[in-house]
């Protein structure tokens, strides 16, 4: 099939591949500067970065990982903020009172929260029988919610909850989760070695309310958890469990105080870490409850993460080191059949990307370009797809850069795209020219000033004084069209075909 579309052309190659590797997709469009001929980038962001002395210079590596995935340095997490269980009572109090929520929709946000962080860490293709126990109390209600998420993320949720709670909410929970053929298992119907039978352990006994010393049945349960991870810990079994805003047993504030309790994998902290929180020393810490308005922020002077995106968790803290050789993604896919195929590759370029652009795929333009200079050696960057067409596909730089110069010595390069979600990606190769300078004024004119403004002070690939240079001519050329005047295009930027 490959070889039937490369022949579709002569002056492109475009190949399609059901099948792809693994990366980290960027986050945002980004004005990019290139301080020292190597392989540190630094990014300036126009969306986030309204003035120079704003200016956002991030190593795409690591400072855009902290906005995106929460906090990771010691540093900042010395400065979060932990809830006293008196503090975390109050916000619940203030929350459900003056502040309008119900308790229903708490839970469901907190449960939704759960199973997000829960999923975001333990693949279903790993990971996928689960069994939330769940308390009598309002953290038993996050983990039936949280069971049905994870029900519909793929999981196969089951439930043990022995003790329950005859409210309207509770057996509504329930009742949502019997539709769905959910299991219900009582404390003695459960295996003896609950890690033959289950991946997963959602820990949803009890929250923040819990003093005092546990009962039964779930002091029973809690022994049974603590065995399973001790057999967890001696490499012979590897189910995890996952403590809903407090590991059930331990104190609120002060953690295991009497030792041999649970010590969980995954802590999802609710609203804001609570004290205890301080002691979890398992590899994931997630933040979850995305409902915390202003009011209490400021009231209780929180210092928290942001979460990223539209994310329902945030992770606190380092993301445990792994070993890269582990790494695998089960690719579930539909077949790609050669009859389905366009017989025009641009036709079946588009479908992908209409396809990228429905899953809601961040940034589906964004692209590798691959250039070789006059030494023979390729070199790789990214950039964003602004036309395609049947004369191909074009993308907007600096004619002085270091792509611009490969492109003039060899004016041949390969695109890149890779769509994670989707496990597609498309190869396109072949000559290139530079488009013609009406289309790049064209294109030039048509993006905000902003944008503009940063192409003109923008000098790719060549070594600047620093950043506040950068911040400088930025400053300068903002106040020379402050009246609104025409930003010209500068000479040295252009789009290639
Ligand atoms: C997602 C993303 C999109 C980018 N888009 C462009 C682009 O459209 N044009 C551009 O010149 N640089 C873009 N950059 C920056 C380039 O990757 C590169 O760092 C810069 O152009 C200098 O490359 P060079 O020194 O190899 O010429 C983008 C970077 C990222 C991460």
């Amino acid at each position: 099939m490959r070889r039937a579309l490369v022949s579709k052309t002569k002056a492109m190659s475009c190949r399609l591949l059901n099948q792809t590797s693994l990366f980290h997709k960027p986050t945002n469009s980004y004005h990019h500067f290139l301080l020292k001929p190597s392989s540190f980038s630094l990014f300036a962001s126009p969306i986030t970065n309204t003035l120079p002395n704003q200016l956002g210079f991030r190593h795409w590596n690591s400072a855009a990982q902290f906005r995106c995935l929460g906090m990771s340095s010691a540093k900042e997490m010395e400065s979060i903020s932990y809830l006293s269980q008196r503090e975390a009572a109050e916000i619940d109090e203030t929350l459900m009172g003056p502040l309008g929520f119900s308790v229903d929709q708490l839970m469901e946000l907190a449960g939704l929260s759960v199973a997000c962080a829960t999923a975001e860490v333990f693949k279903t293709s790993e990971y996928s029988r689960v069994l939330a126990i769940c308390g009598p109390g309002n953290n038993g209600g996050d983990g039936l919610v949280a069971a049905r998420h994870l029900y519909h993320f793929g999981y196969k949720p089951s439930i043990c909850y022995p003790k329950r709670t005859p409210k309207p909410l509770y057996s509504g929970l329930v009742t949502q989760l019997e539709s769905l053929s959910i299991p219900f298992l009582s404390a003695e119907d459960l295996p003896l070695d609950l890690s033959d039978d289950f991946d997963i352990i959602i820990d949803a006994i009890f929250g923040f309310s819990f003093h005092g010393t546990p009962r039964a049945p779930f002091d029973a349960l809690i022994q049974r958890l603590v065995s399973c991870q001790n057999l967890h810990h001696t490499g012979l079994k590897s189910t995890v469990i996952v403590s809903v805003d407090i590991p059930s047993g331990w104190h609120v504030e002060e953690g295991d105080v009497a030792g041999g309790g649970i010590n969980p994998d995954m802590l999802v902290s609710l609203t804001a870490p609570k004290l205890c929180a301080k002691k979890f020393g398992g590899p994931h810490h997630f933040m979850g409850g995305r409902f915390v308005p202003p009011a209490i922020i400021d009231k209780y002077k929180l210092h928290l993460p942001q979460y990223p995106g539209t994310s329902m968790c945030v992770r606190l803290g380092r993301p445990p080191q792994v070993d890269i050789s582990s790494l695998r993604e089960n690719y579930v896919s539909p077949a790609l059949l050669e009859e389905e195929v366009e017989a025009d590759p641009f036709d079946q370029f588009r479908k992908w990307f209409n396809d990228a652009i429905a899953a809601g795929l961040k940034e589906p333009n964004a692209m590798a370009l691959s250039t070789v200079g006059k030494d023979g050696n390729p070199s790789s960057r990214m950039v964003l797809l602004k036309g395609v067409d049947t004369t191909g596909f074009v993308w907007y730089t600096n004619y002085e850069s270091q792509k611009a110069c490969q492109l003039s010595a060899n004016p041949h390069a390969a695109l890149l795209f890779y769509w994670d979600g989707l496990n597609r990606q498309v190869r396109v190769e072949g000559a290139v020219e530079k488009v013609s300078d009406e289309e790049s004024e064209l294109y030039f004119h048509s993006r905000p000033q902003r944008e503009s403004n940063w192409s003109n002070v923008s000098e790719q690939s060549s070594i600047v004084p620093g950043r506040q240079y950068l911040q400088e001519k930025y400053k300068e050329l903002e106040a020379k069209y402050s009246d609104g005047s025409l930003i010209p295009k500068p000479k040295y930027w252009g789009g290639f075909r």
